[in-house]
C-alpha cells in the first residue's frame, strides 16, 4: 500500500511538470494517463491487491488522484493546449486591472473652450470655416481689395500652384462664409487656426489661432459691441478688470477700435509683459463696414453688426505663465499632461 500510495505522488509530481503544447502532447497525455490502458486504470486495478482494512483509504486516495489527473487534462484543454509554464507565467484575472493613461486637453483647446463657453451664455453659437482660402474670402470680401496696402500687414503664404489661394492670415474668412448663407440674424463665434510668414520666435509663430465674433441684426449698435466685450473680459478676467478702447483701423469695420485690459501682471504698473504700459491689448473690433456687408449680399441699410477678433495663444501664455509660444506647437508630453482641468 505504501508503495503505491509513494508511486502516486511521483505520478502527481510527473504530471505538474508536465507540458501540454498542442492538440497532439493533449491527446498523448489522454492516452497514457486517462485511457482504458492508462496509468490511472491500472492503479485502480491494485485494489485487489489491496489489504481489506486499507480498501477504503486507497479508494480515497485514488479518487483524489483520477480527479487530479482528469483537472490538468480539462484545463490543459481549455487552454487550447497551452503549456502549464505559460499558464502559470500569463495572466491572472484576479488582479485589478491597471489604470489607462487618462490624456488631457491641449492648454490652447482650454482656453478657447473657455471663450466659446462665455459667449455661449450671450447666445452666440459656433461656426467653423476653411483653413485653406481663396482670395475673395481672406481679403477682398473683406474690403481689402487687390493692392490695398493692409495685405502688407500680413504676410501671407500662398499656395504655389495657385496664387489665387492662400492659408487664411485671420479667422474673419469665416465671416463671409456665414454671411454669404443668407441667413440673418446672425450671431456667432469662430475659433480656429491662421497662418503669418513670421519668424518664428518665443512670442511670435507662423501658425495661431484665433477667435472671431460676428453680430448681424437690424439695429446693432457699438453700444452692443462694448458690453458684449465688457461682458466677456469680466467673466474671463473678474469683475473689477479695467478696460479701455483705443481708436484703430481695419479695413473691414468702420468705425474700428482696439481693446486693452490692464496688465494682469503688474495691475497697471507697468513690467516687462505690457511694456511698461500697463495694459495688453487683446482683440480689434469694430462695426462691420457696409462694403462687407454687400459683397455678401447684406442690405447694409437695413442690417448693422459688430464684429471682433482675439487671438487665443496670448491669454493662454499669460493664465499659466508660459514664457514661450513654441511650446504649444512641440507636442512634448511632459509640457502637454500639465493641463487637466477646464479653465
Ligand atoms: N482680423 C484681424 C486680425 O487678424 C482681427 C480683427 C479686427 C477681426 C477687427 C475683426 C475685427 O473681426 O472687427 O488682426
Amino acid at each position: 500500500m505504501n508503495q503505491i500510495v509513494e508511486q502516486i505522488e511521483q505520478y502527481k509530481k510527473e504530471i505538474e511538470t508536465l507540458s501540454i503544447a498542442d492538440a497532439k502532447d493533449l491527446e498523448e497525455y489522454r492516452i497514457k494517463w486517462l485511457g482504458t490502458k492508462g496509468i490511472v486504470k491500472s492503479l485502480m486495478g491494485e485494489m485487489k491487491n489491496v489489504a481489506v482494512e486499507d480498501k477504503k483509504a486507497f479508494g480515497l486516495i485514488m479518487n483524489e488522484f483520477k480527479q487530479f489527473a482528469e483537472s490538468r487534462y480539462d484545463t490543459a484543454k481549455e487552454a487550447g493546449g497551452a503549456t502549464q509554464e505559460k499558464k502559470s507565467s500569463g495572466i491572472d484575472s484576479s488582479l485589478p486591472g491597471e489604470n489607462l493613461p487618462l490624456g488631457s486637453r491641449h492648454p490652447i483647446s482650454l482656453m478657447r473652450n473657455k471663450m466659446v463657453e462665455i459667449f455661449a451664455r450671450l447666445g452666440f453659437s459656433v461656426a467653423d470655416g476653411p483653413e485653406i482660402e481663396d482670395d475673395f474670402h481672406n481679403f477682398t470680401a473683406l474690403n481689402l481689395p487687390e493692392h490695398h496696402p493692409a495685405r502688407d500687414m500680413q504676410d501671407t503664404f500662398y499656395i504655389q500652384q495657385n496664387p489665387d489661394w492662400l492659408l487664411r492670415t485671420h479667422t474673419s474668412n469665416v465671416q463671409i462664409h456665414e454671411m454669404e448663407k443668407g441667413k440673418l440674424p446672425l450671431r456667432i463665434v469662430m475659433p480656429g487656426r491662421v497662418y503669418r510668414n513670421e519668424t518664428v520666435s518665443a512670442r511670435s509663430h507662423c501658425f495661431f489661432h484665433q477667435i472671431e465674433g460676428l453680430y448681424i441684426d437690424e439695429n446693432v449698435s457699438f453700444a452692443d459691441l462694448k458690453q458684449t466685450l465688457y461682458f466677456f473680459v469680466q467673466e474671463m478676467y473678474g469683475k473689477n478688470i479695467q478696460v479701455r478702447f483705443r481708436p484703430s483701423y481695419f479695413p473691414f469695420t468702420e468705425p474700428s477700435a482696439e481693446m486693452d485690459i490692464e496688465c494682469l501682471l503688474c495691475r497697471g504698473a507697468g513690467c516687462s509683459v505690457c511694456k511698461r504700459t500697463g495694459w495688453l491689448e487683446i482683440l480689434g473690433c469694430g462695426m462691420i463696414h457696409p462694403n462687407v456687408l454687400q459683397n455678401c449680399g447684406i442690405d447694409s441699410e437695413k442690417y448693422t453688426g459688430f464684429a471682433f477678433g482675439m487671438g487665443i495663444e496670448r491669454p493662454t501664455l499669460q493664465k499659466y505663465g508660459i514664457s514661450d509660444i513654441r511650446l504649444f506647437s512641440e507636442n512634448d508630453v511632459r509640457f502637454l499632461k500639465q493641463f487637466t482641468s477646464a479653465i
